[in-house]
């Protein structure tokens, strides 16, 4: 596993000169292709847990015109809708126009956040059930961290189902680190009740490196030994809801076996069993 570098944090506020800025309050490295920041929250920005903004940096100057445009990404918001600051969860594309940047701020320095939350990710676009999965490979994590810290979450399921599948064990240590960090949350605690986390059942597998337990999470389902090693019911349209954040072959593939066992695609407009949304673009 990749050793994690030390966080580095600051109080530090700077004036912002940038449209839409935000100051980075905290930034933490994972492996050398992942990272998360916080910064501060717009006082005015209202969301939903699961939701995704648009955020970024200036970009390079013209030299044609000698004019700065922002060079902004889709992120999902890792944060809940309640915290006091905004949270993200990063990969680092070593030529991605944004990420070669983005990889290297640093507390205090200043970046773009649109305050125009939206995303299908989110409990209103689901009908009541009595069991959500969350299935995520790689940076799909992003929303299922905001969504974990969601009191709303525990109040509507009586079990928290959440896999995540990546190539490498560092690639899991955020997602690992924040479900450890939830039997201490003083919020979820007081308003669910000591003992919450006891709905969350966590099964992280790896693809291409050595872990506790390996192969990608359709695989492990159709073969049924995800059911046999969490101790579930198969997915039935009756009780299980699900949501979905990964690659594209992942999610249709997924889609495809909800769908054969019998869920429905929902949408904020008509909610149904189950959701899906991109990590990112391919
Ligand atoms: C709805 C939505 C939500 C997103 N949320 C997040 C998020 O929370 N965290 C995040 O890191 N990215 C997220 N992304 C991807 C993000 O928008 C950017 O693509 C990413 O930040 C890389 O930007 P870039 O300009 O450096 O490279 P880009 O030119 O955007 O991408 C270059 C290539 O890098 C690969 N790539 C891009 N993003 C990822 C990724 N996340 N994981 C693995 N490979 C990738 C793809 O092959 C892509 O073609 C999201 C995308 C969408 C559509
Ligand atoms: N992760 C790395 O170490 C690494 C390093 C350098 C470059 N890259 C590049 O970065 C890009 C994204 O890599 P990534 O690792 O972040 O994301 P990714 O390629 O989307 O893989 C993330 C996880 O999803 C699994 N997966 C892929 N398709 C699936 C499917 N249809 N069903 C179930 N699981 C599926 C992968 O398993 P499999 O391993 O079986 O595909 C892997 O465990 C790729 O273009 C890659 O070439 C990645």
């Amino acid at each position: 596993m990749t050793e994690q570098k030390p966080v580095t944090e600051s109080t530090a506020k700077k004036v912002p000169t940038l449209p839409d800025a935000q100051t980075v309050t905290e930034v933490k490295h994972y492996t050398d292709r992942l990272f998360s920041f916080k910064c501060t929250r717009p006082a005015s920005l209202r969301f939903r847990s699961g939701e995704f903004v648009m955020i970024g940096l200036m970009g390079d100057v013209n030299p044609k015109t000698g004019k700065q445009k922002p060079l902004l990404r889709a992120y999902s918001i890792a944060s809940p809708s309640w915290d006091e600051e905004m949270e993200f969860y990063s990969i680092k594309v070593q030529d991605g126009p944004l990420t070669s940047k983005l990889q290297h701020i640093q507390p205090g320095d200043e970046v773009i956040l649109r305050p125009k939350p939206v995303g299908t990710l989110v409990h209103d676009a689901l009908i009541p059930g009595k069991r959500i999965w969350f299935f995520a490979t790689g940076t799909g994590f992003a929303p299922f961290a905001s969504l974990l810290r969601e009191p709303q979450t525990y109040q509507d399921y009586d079990e928290v189902i959440i896999t995540h599948t990546c190539r490498e064990a560092g690639e899991l240590t955020y997602g690992r680190d924040l479900i450890e960090a939830l039997k201490d949350d003083e919020l979820l605690n007081e308003v669910i009740g000591e003992g919450f986390w006891k709905k969350i059942k966590y099964y992280p597998t790896t693809t291409r490196e050595e872990s506790a337990k390996m192969g990608r999470i359709t695989d492990l389902i159709r073969s049924g030994e995800a059911y046999a090693d969490l101790d579930v019911e198969p997915l039935n349209p009756e009780s299980d809801r699900a949501m979905i954040c990964g690659n594209m072959a992942f999610n249709l593939e997924l889609k495809d076996m909800l769908e054969e066992a019998g869920l429905e695609e929902g949408a904020n407009s008509k909610p149904a069993q189950y959701v899906v949304e991109k990590a990112f673009l391919d």
